[in-house]
């Protein structure tokens, strides 16, 4: 008799209709060698910069003898990182190699944070929309749960009225016996790609001391930024948590900073991230151990040292992704504009556009008033499906009011153009 799985693997094991996203990535479209595949524009990824970041690889990659090895404890890896963050985040205490715990990725280092941070049971805040992953990297296997913040239509979730909000779930969670370990933020925000101003870090920071609570910010998104000249609306320059000063705000040991190579270098699949903890040396002999099962590989060691220690090319990249990202940016918010498409302005950050394609679906289909209580997240995207364009729904996202849905911007015009069209004929077609 097969030896049965656990009981946790089985509950993943069971199929999941909703889980088709490896299936969508397994059939990509091409304008000629598969005109019929799917377009992702679903999948947070940056692919504009990728030729320049393959030839610095490419020329400069070298393994000697101690990369085929355990190596030095990461210690080389970690003073590359610590000196890249100096150089870009303005840290008011400079981080240092000790700092830091590098992981094969951000995802890795929010679940070791939920893992240090929360008993089985505890709970981490998380505002709404989310990133949605943030789901399993907290709930998954770490046996700690998520406290999911509502704003409602009036308040801006990234705005100062959050704080109250935040406050307000942290005395629910309490009061039905819980306790809350933590908060976190995506800074730059996901999905909604706008910074969070440093007065609104400073009140959450104040909350997390009051409250006793860690504050882990996650800013992968960091280096992602640009000038937004399409909305008029208000926008925060990104300031990293790390740039606050803490006296009088909060115990600095509660203060924590993700940060990895997979956006703001276009990388995803180099899986390179770092958990930076300034004032918490127990925490950092907590993951010693733990990280075992996040270790990066030397050959990321070695291209990302190669990288992250050419200011010159660093310098360069950086400005050159702005300028793509704000092209990009401004190329779809102007198509969006031009269908009447609803979206959440102020994008300054990270590469997505949040827009509601369920008023606009509802719009071609008047009548779909007629009969309330339809399914508007699931009827747009079988609609989208139905085109082979692929987007993150709101469902996933933790949104708040039915129809949003995120388009990442951030790949090639062609290939952009081709999803962007495939959206106007879901949305428009009629049966
Ligand atoms: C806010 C945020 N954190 C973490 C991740 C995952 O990062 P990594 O590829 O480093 O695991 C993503 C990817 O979309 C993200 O948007």
């Amino acid at each position: 008799m097969a030896m049965a799985l656990s009981s946790r693997a089985q509950e993943l094991a069971k199929p999941d209709p909703k889980f088709f996203f490896w299936e969508i990535i397994q059939k990509p479209w091409h304008p000629q060698d598969k005109p019929d595949g799917y377009v992702c524009l679903g999948l947070a990824e940056n692919v504009l910069m990728h030729y320049i970041l393959a030839e610095h690889i490419q020329r400069n990659i070298s393994l000697v003898s101690n990369d085929f090895t355990y190596g030095d404890g990461k210690n080389h890896l970690r003073s590359t990182l610590a000196r890249f963050l100096n150089r870009h985040f303005r840290p008011i205490v400079p981080v240092d190699a000790a700092h830091i715990t590098p992981t094969n990725g951000c995802s890795s280092a929010i679940e070791h944070a939920a893992w240090a941070f929360g008993n089985p049971g505890d709970s981490f805040l998380l505002g709404r929309p989310f990133y949605g992953t943030f789901v399993p990297d907290v709930t998954l296997r770490m046996g700690t749960k998520l406290a999911q913040v509502e704003f409602g239509p009036e308040t801006d979730p990234i705005g100062p009225g959050c704080v109250s909000k935040y406050e307000e779930k942290i005395l629910e969670v309490q009061a039905n016996g819980g306790r809350v370990a933590g908060l976190i933020l995506a800074h730059p925000h996901n999905p909604l790609g706008r910074c969070y101003p440093r007065a609104v870090l400073i009140e959450l920071m104040k909350l997390c001391q009051k409250h006793h609570i860690h504050f882990i910010s996650d800013e992968i998104y960091a280096l992602s930024t640009f000038a937004n000249t399409v909305d008029s609306v208000e926008v925060y320059p990104f300031e990293s948590a790390l740039s606050i000063h803490t006296a009088g705000v909060i115990d600095p040991s509660l203060v924590h900073v993700i940060w990895g190579m997979s956006k703001d270098f276009g990388a995803n699949g180099i899986r390179l991230g770092a958990f930076v903890s300034q004032h918490n040396a127990e925490l950092h002999r907590a993951l010693l151990p733990v990280s075992l099962y996040s270790s990066t590989s030397a050959i990321t060691d070695c291209a990302a040292a190669n990288m992250l220690n050419d200011d010159e090319w660093v310098d360069k990249y950086i400005e050159e992704n702005r300028s793509a990202l704000q092209s990009n940016f401004e190329h779809v918010a102007k198509w969006a504009k031009g269908h009447g498409f609803e979206y959440a302005p102020g994008v300054n950050a990270a590469f997505f556009l949040w827009l509601n394609l369920g008023a606009a679906y509802r719009e071609s289909h008047p009548e779909l008033e007629e009969n309330g209580g339809v399914d508007i997240d699931q009827l747009v995207m079988d609609a989208l499906l139905g085109e082979k364009v692929f987007l993150a729904s709101g469902t996933q996202f933790g949104s708040e009011s039915p129809g949003w849905f995120r388009i990442v911007f951030s790949q090639k015009r062609d290939y952009l153009d081709e999803g962007l069209q495939r959206i106007v004929a879901a949305i428009q077609k009629r049966d």
